[in-house]
């Protein structure tokens, strides 16, 4: 399954950033300045940013003074963030991460957390990562719990990212992928209990945009 996605990830990588942006209106960059907000002050701090996919919180979290390192399994979405920002990247799978315990200020993960085969695991490895004191934020497309938003995300996610995303990317399978992941996951009260359940401290949630993404910040 992790390989399978890991494809899908390097095929898809060279117009990520551009569907990203004609998908979401563009308001996907503000969900991702809310996120980086919610690690608090990070100004000389060590970030992890795991998923990283093209660096884009990577590079907001530097603006707002952090020092970041990026990490993904896909070599060519990293790649695609190579024009960004200059720091660290280190290729490997967020369910098993090559660094030391309590090696970090804070760490952000965003829209893939979803992507993993084992979220709990996933959630581990950032508990175990984050020192006392710090956060780790999720963003993600969690499965909405309101009937409405649920309505109206499913419509979207079911013919308009298959369609505009197989257009733009020439792999609507992928674009399918992606919309049956947020049919499958976890809701975000869900997530904020299994922060719980590995050890955070607490766990809170947030919602935007009619609930279309949320955020979950877990306190180490
Ligand atoms: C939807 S993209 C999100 C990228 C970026 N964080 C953003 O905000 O745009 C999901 C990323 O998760 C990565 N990914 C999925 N499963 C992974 C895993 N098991 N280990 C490491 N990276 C993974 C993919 O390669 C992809 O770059």
């Amino acid at each position: 399954m992790s390989r399978a996605v890991q494809q899908m990830f390097d095929g898809i990588a060279p117009t990520y950033d551009t569907l990203n942006r004609v998908l979401s209106l563009g308001i996907d960059q503000s969900w991702r300045r809310k996120a980086v907000a919610a690690l608090g002050d990070i100004h000389g701090r060590k970030v992890l940013d795991v998923c990283a996919g093209t660096l884009d919180l990577s590079l907001i979290a530097v603006d707002a003074g952090a020092e970041v390192i990026a990490t993904d399994f896909s070599h060519a979405m990293l790649a695609g963030g190579r024009g960004k920002v200059l720091i660290p990247v280190v290729r490997a799978d967020a369910q098993e991460l090559p660094f030391e315990d309590a090696s970090f200020d804070g760490v952000i993960c965003g829209f893939g957390l979803r992507n993993l085969d084992d979220a709990r695991a996933g959630l581990a490895e950032m508990r175990r990562l984050v020192k006392r004191g710090g956060r780790a934020v999720v963003l993600d497309f969690f499965r909405p719990r309101r009937t409405i938003t649920r309505a109206v995300q499913s419509l979207y996610n079911q013919r308009v990212l298959p369609f505009v995303g197989g257009l733009v990317s020439g792999d609507g399978s992928a674009y399918r992928y992606l919309a049956d992941s947020i049919e499958r996951f976890a809701s975000r009260e869900d997530i904020e209990q299994l922060c719980r359940d590995v050890g955070f401290q607490s766990a809170r949630g947030e919602d935007f945009t009619l609930g279309i993404a949320s955020m979950v910040v877990a306190q180490s």
